[in-house]
């Protein structure tokens, strides 16, 4: 249960993947939209989403260069090395979480989230959701694969999932602990395969996931135009 007064809230900003699909040789995290790392524009939308404390999980040999350039915000800042799976990043920062109520975890790779998203999740779970997800719609006709052909599928039918996630901080740990070396593509999933129910609230289509490097080129683009 999460306590009636100030419950304490931290994000866990996953930043330890590696810039491969972009074609980079640094760390995806530390590529710079409009001249700002998408790590620390993902902390700063944390911060500004009403989030108490963040830890950072950075790529091992990046640690010392990511709390660096997150300096500014050291007092509610820390950065740790995340590991070889997503995962496994986030269970090192559950780790360093602390003693908390309420836990975000947000991709780095998502760093033009807007702040009124973080807060629209932190406040579902203050409300008594274990788990939320932000979604939004599908908006691609989708293909079902079927042996060798394809069908079409009913795309109401599915949303698109988003961070951050934010959970009741026990429920994750829980998840964590129980999911031993099963791979999940998100903690919300973990949650779910402990029979926790998942609640959606609405995304935002700038909290689109940078993949690709036409994904940089239009994040530059929105920045540029917001700065
Ligand atoms: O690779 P992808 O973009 O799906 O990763 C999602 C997020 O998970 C990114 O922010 C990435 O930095 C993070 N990640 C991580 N540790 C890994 C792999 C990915 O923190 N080992």
């Amino acid at each position: 249960m999460i306590p009636r007064t100030k419950p304490e809230v931290v994000a866990i900003v996953v930043a330890a993947g590696s810039g491969v699909r972009l074609g980079r040789e640094v760390p995806k995290a530390a590529i710079e939209i409009a001249g700002i790392p998408m790590v620390t524009r993902a902390v700063q939308a944390m911060l500004g989403g009403g989030v108490d404390r963040v830890v950072v999980a950075a790529p091992e040999t990046w640690v010392d260069r990511f709390a660096s350039s997150l300096a500014t915000f050291a007092d509610r800042v820390k950065v740790i090395p995340g590991g070889l799976m997503r995962q496994d990043s986030v269970r090192r920062g559950l780790a360093h979480s602390g003693e908390c109520d309420i836990i975000l975890v947000h991709d780095a790779a998502r760093p033009l989230v807007p702040p009124f998203v973080v807060d629209r999740v932190i406040e579902a779970v203050k409300d008594g959701a274990a788990a939320v997800v932000p979604v939004i719609p599908q908006v691609d006709s989708l293909r079902r694969i079927r042996r060798s052909l394809t069908v079409a599928a009913d795309r109401s039918a599915f949303l698109r999932v988003q961070t951050p996630q934010g959970f009741e901080a026990e429920v994750l740990r829980q998840a964590h602990a129980n999911s031993g070396d099963k791979e999940f593509t998100d903690d919300a999933t973990m949650c779910e395969a402990i029979d926790v129910p998942v609640t959606t609230v609405p995304g935002d289509g700038l909290a689109f996931k940078i993949t690709e490097p036409m994904d940089l080129v239009l994040a530059e683009v929105i920045a540029r135009g917001e700065s």
